[in-house]
């Protein structure tokens, strides 16, 4: 991190030796024309909506597949149809040497499929590897949707099938394979994807696209027991556990899980606030850890299957646009700069060895902000003197930058957005609206080190540097005003991205916190 500073720091002696400083005098905010726009848009102190769930979108689309932000937040919301492309391996675990007849469970890595591989010492198991033969079109439910556990990580399923969760059929997984097949069947579906310990496809017909590349008899991962009368297969296996947990790892970042291939321009998501909005208030005052799908209205149901199965039958491939990679691309430009800025303003974060006195701190929060808005910040563009003090804090003269910031990424979909499909619109807005706060918190922290004086750039013209430092008392009200914007924008945007070891975990602690996991007596695990 430290050679990081170091750069930064001979930025912004650069910037400033090379650029001088611009006087504010030269300022005129008539000269941007903001054609028809409505200045309220650029306001700099507006909030997002309370019960606006664009970020909630923008986070859950960010992460989908990918294990780390779904173990996270284990509730899913959003369903999304897509394929395993032609040519991937699947793996079954089972006790019969023969391929299921039945709807039945596949994982991604045998690491996952081999805890199923059950029998005596004499027989063993059996484990299966097959390869598709086709592509499998599949519907994948987000969050841990295969974990069987109550408060929620089921629900999206049980809204789809029975209209609402069903905590007795918790452990139900046949009742729940057989129904999703029987609805899944009539829209062309092969299967579904879901997440536990690691991914997992529930196949609904194994005599129709899959080949079988090997059938292999191995020591068995463990006894088999009767099933109980409720279906439930419990097992306690540590080291079992630990491998299937470690596949799932392979798998915590972007792009997720390779094997499947969704197809945002079909996406449909119990965050659609006009799709669903029985549970805007439900989800009032809520955590995002707490949103369920319970309270959800019969009508919300019943236009969400219309809407899925709408999307699944439609023909064509949507715009063409790759969203994923918008996802990504904005959240890359932004994610580690705003957490360098959050680290520096934070006082106990910080590095004790290196020295750096407040307003060092500041210009160096001022740089990165201004860095950020660079391709925005048009010639010219300052703050208005009034009575030789920039300090009026009218922000209007922001509104071009803070536009430029917040439209460039989507603005050219929007004029295309007849060629969008709904999916599509909705994907389009929630991008729209995390970006605009994203540059509304930016722009607000950037106009006020402006106002302070502290842009290496926008400087009020005054005899010396010293004379143009803000006071220890503006400074430190300056500071705390971007700590709370900070803050602010770092929890409405909670992108999983940020929740990490510090520093990275190494193998030995990696290794052993799985260890850990598996070796408590209460981490019973029920598949
Ligand atoms: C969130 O607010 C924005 C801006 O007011 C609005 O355009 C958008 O439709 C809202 N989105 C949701 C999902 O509520
Ligand atoms: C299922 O049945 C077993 C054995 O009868 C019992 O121990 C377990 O608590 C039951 N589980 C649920 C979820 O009802
Ligand atoms: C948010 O939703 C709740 C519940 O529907 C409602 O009472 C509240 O007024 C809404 N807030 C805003 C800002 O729209
Ligand atoms: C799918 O589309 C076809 C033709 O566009 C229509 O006849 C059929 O009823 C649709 N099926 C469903 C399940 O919506
Ligand atoms: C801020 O400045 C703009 C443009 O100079 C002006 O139209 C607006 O009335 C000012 N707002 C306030 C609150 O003074």
């Amino acid at each position: 991190m430290r050679s990081f500073y170091l750069v930064a720091w001979a930025l912004l002696a650069f910037s400033g030796a090379r650029a001088g400083q611009i006087p504010l005098a030269l300022s005129s905010t008539t000269r941007w024309n903001l054609q028809d726009d409505n200045a309220a848009s650029w306001d700099l102190d507006a909030l997002p909506s309370s019960n606006n769930t664009s970020h909630l979108l923008y986070d859950t689309i960010n992460s989908l597949l990918q294990h780390w932000p779904n173990t996270r937040y284990r509730n899913g919301h959003t369903l999304v149809p897509g394929t395993i492309p032609l040519g991937m391996l699947l793996y079954h675990g089972t006790s019969v040497p023969e391929v299921p007849k039945v709807p039945e469970w596949l994982a991604t890595d045998p690491e996952h499929s081999y805890i199923f591989s059950l029998g005596k010492e004499d027989t063993g198991g059996w484990h299966f590897t097959f390869v598709t033969t086709r592509p499998l079109k599949i519907l994948y439910f987000d969050g841990s949707s295969a974990a069987k556990v109550r408060g929620g990580a089921l629900d999206s399923q049980d809204v789809l099938l029975w209209g609402k969760p069903i905590p007795e059929w918790t452990f139900n997984e046949r009742k729940r394979i057989d129904g999703l097949c029987d609805w899944g069947r009539k829209l062309g579906l092969d299967g579904f994807a879901r997440m536990e310990m690691d991914f997992e496809i529930m196949l609904c017909d194994f005599s129709d696209g899959l080949a079988v590349v090997s059938k292999l008899n191995l020591p068995p991962s463990m006894e088999e027991l009767p099933l109980p009368p409720n279906n439930t297969f419990i097992v306690d296996l540590p080291q079992l556990m630990t491998t299937a947990l470690e596949s799932g790892w392979w798998h915590n970042q972007y792009p997720g899980d390779p094997r499947i291939e969704l197809d945002l321009s079909r996406l449909v998501s119990f965050y659609d606030t006009s799709l669903v909005p029985s549970l805007v208030p439900v989800r009032h005052h809520q955590q995002r850890h707490e949103h369920r799908l319970e309270g959800i209205s019969p009508t919300d149901v019943k236009t969400v299957r219309e809407a899925l199965a709408l999307a699944l039958n439609r023909t064509g491939s949507g715009s063409g646009i790759n969203w994923r990679s918008i996802f990504r691309i904005i959240t890359l430009r932004y994610a580690d700069r705003l957490e360098l800025i959050r680290y520096l303003l934070n006082p106990t974060e910080l590095e004790p060895e290196i020295p750096r006195s407040l307003i060092e701190t500041a210009k160096l929060v001022q740089q990165q902000l201004r860095i950020s808005l660079t391709p925005y910040i048009i010639n010219g563009a300052a703050p208005p003197m009034v009575d030789g003090d920039a300090g009026a804090r009218n922000h209007s003269w922001t509104a071009p930058i803070f536009k430029y910031c917040a439209t460039t990424h989507t603005n050219s979909f929007i004029a295309s957005s007849s060629k969008l499909t709904p999916s599509e619109q909705l994907i389009l807005t929630a991008i729209r609206d995390t970006n605009k706060e994203i540059c509304r918190v930016i722009v607000k922290m950037w106009a006020e080190g402006v106002y302070e004086g502290l842009d290496p750039i926008l400087r009020q013209p005054s005899s010396s540097d010293s004379e143009s430092e803000p006071s220890p008392e503006a400074l430190g009200s300056l500071m705390n005003r971007w700590r709370v914007e900070i803050d602010r924008l770092f929890n409405w945007l909670d992108w999983s991205i940020w929740i990490k070891c510090r520093p990275a975990c190494g193998p030995e602690v990696r290794h052993s916190s799985v260890q850990n996991a598996a070796d408590d007596p209460h981490s019973v695990l029920t598949l």
